[in-house]
């Protein structure tokens, strides 16, 4: 029996989602264009995936891209979204041989066919898997998410399936995209910035947060390892008084 492993196991964070914030900067500072920071930031996604089980992470979320990123240049989004097709082909079977589970969130509708049928194919190849929950938040924005099961919800309400009276805090949950998922425990962002950018506003309501200088292109599965660890040291109250 691993000893190491049980303290985790109880003690970790199940479920661990992730800002990868800081790929531009990273490229900026080595006089590249701002694509190939995502490149480097894309490789760095398999190592921490395949650290999650040492690590005793269950769910492992990642912010791909925000319902706000349109907003840069016609390139950057082009090449962005480029990116994702690629890292699916490429990483496809190897996240299935890793037993990772990969699930899709934010609104896809928006997303090109190609890529949208990529992302099916992917949740299909790995959806029985169960060593690691990988979700991708992609034209992901919580307001956004919120507003869409708002609206659904709003559509049973009005078709008489649910009744107003009924709607609490775990059926507005089950609407969202994440209604298979545990809550978040720790939410951690790279590069400096201490704020959420509209990233599982409801889901992280009592989340731990830590905000690290490193940029993503440099998140090394030991930089991981060293925050995961200082979680263990929290003391999560939930609004109760200290025990
Ligand atoms: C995060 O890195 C990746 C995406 C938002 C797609 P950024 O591209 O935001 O990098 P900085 O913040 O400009 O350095
Ligand atoms: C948040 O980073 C979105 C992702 C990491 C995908 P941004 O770089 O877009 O956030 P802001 O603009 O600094 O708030
Ligand atoms: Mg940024």
């Amino acid at each position: 029996m691993n000893i190491r492993k049980e303290t985790r196991d109880t003690d970790g964070p199940n479920h661990v989602a992730i800002i990868m914030d800081g790929n531009g900067r990273w490229a900026t500072q080595r006089g590249k264009p701002r694509l190939f920071g995502h490149q480097a930031g894309a490789r760095r996604v398999r190592e921490v995936v395949k650290a999650c089980p040492d690590l005793g992470v269950k769910y492992v979320t990642i912010f791909a891209f925000s319902t706000e990123n349109w907003k840069r240049t016609q390139t950057e989004v082009a090449g962005l979204m480029a990116l994702f097709r690629r890292y699916i082909q490429r990483e496809a079977n190897y996240l299935h041989r890793m037993g990772v589970c990969v699930r899709f969130i934010g609104d896809r509708v928006r997303l090109d066919k190609k890529l949208q049928a990529l992302m099916d194919f992917l949740e299909d190849l790995t959806k029985d898997n169960s060593t690691t929950h990988l979700t991708i938040a992609l034209n992901y924005g919580a307001r956004d998410e919120v507003t869409r099961a708002t609206q659904r919800m709003a559509v049973e309400v009005a078709e008489g399936r649910l009744k107003p009276e009924q709607v609490n805090s775990e059926v507005l949950a089950s609407f969202l995209d994440t209604y298979v998922l545990p809550d978040p425990d720790l939410v951690i962002r790279t590069s400096g910035e201490a704020r959420i950018s509209n990233f599982l506003l409801w889901q992280s309501a009592y989340a731990e947060y830590e905000f690290i200088d490193t940029h993503w292109p440099d998140f090394t599965p030991e930089v991981f390892e060293a925050v995961v660890n200082r979680y263990g040291g929290r003391d999560r109250r939930f609004g109760a008084a200290r025990a």
